[in-house]
């Protein structure tokens, strides 16, 4: 199973380029979906159709689903959100917000994760489509050291906050609900499920991330910071989709901004090279509806195929010898100063670029190694371990 997630800063055209490329990929004959994680949807509004929140098939080949967060909660997590409604309404708190209260940050990335791990699993289409919201929401979910890790860690915390809160409540001391077996053993299975969902998202031979891109400066910089936070995360940011790019004759009165363009074209082709890249014109109308759509996907791909991998690798790469060996990272724009790393206790080592941080666990093959030396160069992080001499080296 392919699967494509786009993604990049607000506005630059993440949807349009999900529906045209799933349309494109249903029409070449690949069983697809379009999906959206972004709770301010637009999948329909882009098709120009009304779209229930559930998987809905919009023509031969092409189904499309708006994970509706509210939907999923009543579904798929019930027992939770019962359990988080009983405990808000023995604090006072009832109806509607107590419900709102319930959906914790992140929830429409989890959920779409779990369709994806049922896709897989019931091989129910060759290509998924993932339309996102803007960048940081996005980034939140890849920079999770351990997405289920995270997502326990998560509610557990906010449980115990709850908790907390309730014992500083003068007279309830103990009166609140305590989550049964049953929602234990449901947090449980989520984290369970967010593992395996992480191996399909680092799987960089069938799910990659398209950054999609304006040829505007703050686009720019926000593009850069993205695709180096997703190398650190280690997912395959294998192309580039650079949208909305005035055709060099659109005239005179566009003179001034076309050459601006220009520069920004040729820095983008400076910074991202070898990127794959892919082109998309800014149309003459609203790219809404199929012809529009068809449109972009032929600027995009012409006779080429959407779901093509232009490429696998991996930003995280452990590579050995005799006595020696190495971790090497893509970190793509970071200067020396910006990168720290340290090694705990538990046999991981923690990068820090800028404000993300990393958790990287070592391989078994690691623990008895000490870190011998580091080097950020030609923006590869190469991190080098050697082997513990017999009795001699401290770590
Ligand atoms: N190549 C293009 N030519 C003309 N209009 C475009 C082009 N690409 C996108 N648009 C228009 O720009 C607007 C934003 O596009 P779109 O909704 O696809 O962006 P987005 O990145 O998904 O936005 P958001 O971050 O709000 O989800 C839409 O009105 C869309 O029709
Ligand atoms: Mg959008």
């Amino acid at each position: 199973m392919r699967l494509i997630i786009n993604t990049g800063k607000g506005g630059v055209g993440k949807t349009s380029v999900s529906v045209a490329t799933a349309r494109r990929c249903a029409d070449m004959g690949y069983r697809t979906i379009v999906m959206s994680t972004d709770s301010a949807h637009s999948l329909a509004d882009s098709m120009d159709i009304e779209l229930p929140s559930t998987i809905t098939n919009i023509c031969p080949n092409l189904d499309a689903l708006e994970i509706d967060i509210i939907t999923e909660m009543k579904t798929r997590w019930d027992d939770i959100q019962d359990y988080i409604i009983d405990f808000m309404s023995s604090q006072g708190v009832q109806g509607l917000s107590a419900e709102e209260m319930a959906i914790l940050p992140g929830m429409e990335m989890i959920a779409a994760l779990m369709y994806i791990l049922d896709f897989k699993k019931n091989d129910r289409y060759d290509v998924v489509v993932m339309d996102t919201a803007p960048t940081a929401e996005t980034l939140r979910l890849m920079s999770f050291p351990d997405v289920s890790q995270w997502y326990a860690d998560r509610l557990f915390g906010i449980v115990k906050r709850l908790m907390s809160l309730a014992r500083m409540t003068v007279g309830k001391l103990i009166d609140f609900p305590l989550p049964s077996k049953d929602v234990l053993g449901s947090i449980q299975r989520i984290k369970d499920q967010m593992s395996e969902a992480k191996d399909i998202l680092e799987d960089s031979e069938h799910t990659t991330v398209r950054l999609v891109v304006n040829p505007e400066r703050m686009v720019i910089s926000e593009t850069k910071r993205a695709y180096a936070y997703l190398c650190l995360y280690n997912k395959n940011v294998e192309c580039l989709i650079v949208n909305r790019v005035m055709p060099k004759d659109a005239g005179e009165y566009f003179g001034d901004k076309l050459l601006e363009q220009e520069k920004h074209l040729e820095y983008i082709h400076h910074a991202f090279d070898p990127m794959k890249m892919l082109y998309s014109e800014q149309m003459p109308t609203e790219l809404v509806g199929w012809d529009a759509l068809n449109r972009l996907a032929d600027n995009l791909y012409g006779d080429g195929d959407p779901s093509e991998v232009y490429s696998s690798r991996s930003p995280m790469r452990f590579e050995s010898d005799e006595s020696t060996y190495r971790i090497v990272l893509d970190i793509p724009f970071a200067e020396k100063s910006q990168v720290e790393l340290y090694r705990t206790k538990d046999d991981s080592v923690i990068v820090q670029v800028g404000g993300q941080k990393r958790n990287i666990g070592l391989p078994a093959v690691l623990s008895h190694t000490r870190m011998a030396g580091a080097e950020l160069k030609n923006h590869e992080l190469v991190i080098t371990f050697r082997r513990e001499e017999d009795g001699s080296d401290q770590r």
